[in-house]
């Protein structure tokens, strides 16, 4: 019969949550951990991400949160090697770097330049001739293009292989909904689902949007709420574009090895209402069409939303809960949740057993009273 008891509880069961685990087992093989969570979650965040690992193009201040992302962008590759050994499942990356053709920022062309230069930032700029040798499928009028060296995952796979890795290193994997807290005014003691109560000595709460509903069932106010994305997934040739295109609020970003592009996305305060609206997707194909004009007639595979979890900060918030001596919350990764995913985890691993040498003021979660 499963136990009930464990070391460590991870609430929260996207990448987040088992990268956590996925570094704690490889850190201490005998912890008795659990991931418990409600997969459907994992659609609308995890497995709704386009997963560009964009720190250049998505960020414009050199501050802590910047220096957090490009860290775990050079973290990438051998976090996915490692991944792939443990969980036997292939992890589709690429270091090929994004582009920014000069039609879909404009005005920020200067601004986007002078910040890559400023931090050096591995940059080329392609002028407009070489741009039509380099990438013939790009429409005629995009200008020249500005070329950066990031990354792009396949976020699906990356949490498939991450499910695996805590399953194959020992992790208890529950699939429950956690309702509510056994918890005194400073310490949890249990979580309860209505497949019954679990214990452990420690919680890291990682449930993304969901963060705060649970934040409030132990009676802490945490402001966060989701900000919704539409996107979708097309059918086009992978040798149409080997790289992540980054415009103004659109992006294109492909999948490769035959699974097509995926275009987004909205930024919407709707809740968790998580209808899709044809004529929203209508609208970013078109605009994505101004890029890539091969998109205008591309079958669509999938369209979905997902929902991305914003403190009112837009940072994350993670470390030690300032209430409870044993919860510790890894949430509010908002646009940058697959991205951020490796550094993470070594900072919450840490973090947890007591390692860390640097926490981060701006993420801890006592910035809210947590
Ligand atoms: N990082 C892209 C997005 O959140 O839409």
């Amino acid at each position: 019969m499963q136990s009930n008891r464990f070391d460590i509880i991870i609430i929260g069961a996207g990448v987040i949550g088992h990268s956590i685990a996925f570094r704690l087992l490889r850190a201490e093989p005998g912890l008795k951990l659990a991931v418990l969570g409600d997969p459907v979650n994992s659609l609308m965040a995890s497995r709704a991400a386009a997963g560009m690992l964009a720190p250049y193009c998505e960020c414009d201040r050199a501050d802590r949160f910047f220096d957090f992302c490009r860290t775990s962008l050079s973290l990438y590759p051998a976090f996915v090697q490692e991944l792939q050994k443990i969980s036997r499942v292939k992890v589709t990356l690429s270091m090929a770097g994004s582009i920014m053709p000069y039609k879909s920022v404009e005005d920020q062309w200067e601004n986007r330049l002078a910040f890559f230069r400023d931090q050096n930032i591995p940059h080329e700029v392609w002028p407009e001739n070489d741009v039509r040798q380099r990438l013939p499928y790009l429409a005629a009028d995009c200008g020249p293009v500005l070329w950066v060296e990031e990354g792009q995952v396949n976020n699906r796979c990356l949490h498939d292989a991450l499910v695996a890795a805590s399953r194959e290193l020992g992790a208890c994997l529950i699939d429950a909904d956690v309702t509510g807290f056994v918890h005194d005014t400073t310490q949890v003691g249990g979580v309860v689902t209505a497949s019954g109560e679990y214990f452990a000595d420690r919680f890291v709460l990682a449930t993304g949007s969901w963060s705060s509903q649970l934040a409030e069932a132990l009676g802490v106010s945490l402001p966060l709420k989701p900000v919704k994305g539409q996107m979708c997934r097309l059918q086009v040739e992978d040798n149409r574009l080997p790289y992540t295109v980054h415009g103004f609020l659109t992006y294109i970003a492909p999948w490769r090895e035959g699974n097509g592009f995926v275009v987004g996305s909205t930024m919407e305060d709707d809740g968790f209402n998580p209808v899709v609206q044809e004529e929203v997707i209508q609208g970013l194909i078109a605009d994505a069409a101004e890029i890539l004009p091969c998109l205008a007639e591309a079958p669509v595979i999938e369209s979905w939303s997902g929902l991305r979890p914003a403190a009112a900060d837009r940072m994350p918030v993670m470390g030690k809960s300032a209430r409870y001596a044993n919860l510790f919350y890894s949430t509010g990764h908002y646009r940058n949740g697959i991205l951020q995913t490796p550094h993470q985890a070594d900072y919450m691993s840490a973090t947890l057993l007591g390692t860390l040498k640097e926490p981060v003021p701006e993420f801890s979660p006592a910035r809210y009273g947590l």
